[in-house]
């Protein structure tokens, strides 16, 4: 198994403000695999994404990716699990903005002994006649794909996606998802997205719903459809 998660609880405040956001997570997720977080506004969702990818810690429970256990490890190992491991979709894409397109994906590229090939991964995402503007001259959707190659260009073994269709229109939105589809057939990218979404889970491998902190429901799509065939 490439992610673990035995019994996570995290919670906020204290005493009587306390809240109880994750409650005992367990769950298994195979490499390669594309999987769904769902789940309504509040429940957690993107906790459980922030401590997966080390930016938030547990108050108990374990993870473990690639078989090393995460949530004991020092603040300077962790930020090497999350240079040498992950790539991270945020919602509002977090590009630097006095930086072109092309640079903006390229001061991620030397944090990896194996990147890709810049102009490969431009061509992928759309974004070759874009390369040279800035952020602030693209479309949201131009935007999350830049963000999407900055994630994608260390070749990351796991990517983490929070809400990575959120702001886009339908057919934005599912032009990422082919994005993602294609990453994950081509490179073999392991990838955990969090989503509102219901209709993504047909495309997915394993969707995992989640309601206050807690699974609710978990199942595997024996049969995936195609990005391209979604609808909603
Ligand atoms: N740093 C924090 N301090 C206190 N409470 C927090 C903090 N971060 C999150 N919470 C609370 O934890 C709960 C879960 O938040 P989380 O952001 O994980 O939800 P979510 O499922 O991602 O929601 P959404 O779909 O709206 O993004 C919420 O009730 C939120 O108010
Ligand atoms: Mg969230």
């Amino acid at each position: 198994m490439f992610i673990e998660i035995q019994n996570i609880k995290k919670s906020y405040g204290e005493g009587r403000s306390c809240v109880q956001v994750l409650d005992g997570i367990s769950t298994q997720i195979e490499r390669g695999a594309m999987c769904v977080i769902l789940g309504p506004s509040g429940s957690g969702k993107s906790t459980l994404l922030n401590i997966i990818g080390g930016l938030d810690t547990v108050d108990s429970g374990s993870i473990r990716i690639d078989s090393r256990e995460i949530t004991s490890l020092s603040p300077e190992i962790l930020s090497d699990y999350r240079r040498d491991t992950l790539g991270f979709v945020f919602q509002f894409y977090n590009l630097i903005p006095n930086l072109t397109v092309k640079e903006n994906i390229e001061v991620c590229r030397y944090l990896s002994p194996s990147p890709l090939d810049v102009y490969e991964l431009l061509e992928i995402l759309g974004l070759t006649e874009h390369q040279d503007k800035f952020p602030a001259q693209l479309s949201g959707g131009q935007q999350q794909r830049c963000s999407l190659a900055r994630a994608l260009i260390k070749n990351p073994k796991l990517l983490l996606c929070d809400e990575p269709t959120g702001a886009l229109d339908s057919k934005t939105a599912k032009d990422m998802l082919k994005l993602l589809e294609e990453i994950n057939e081509r490179y073999g990218t392991t990838m955990l997205i969090v989503t509102h979404n219901d209709a993504i889970s047909a495309m997915v491998h394993k969707v995992i719903k989640i309601r206050d902190g807690q699974i609710v429901e978990v199942y595997e799509n024996e049969k995936r459809i195609s990005a391209e065939a979604l609808e909603w």
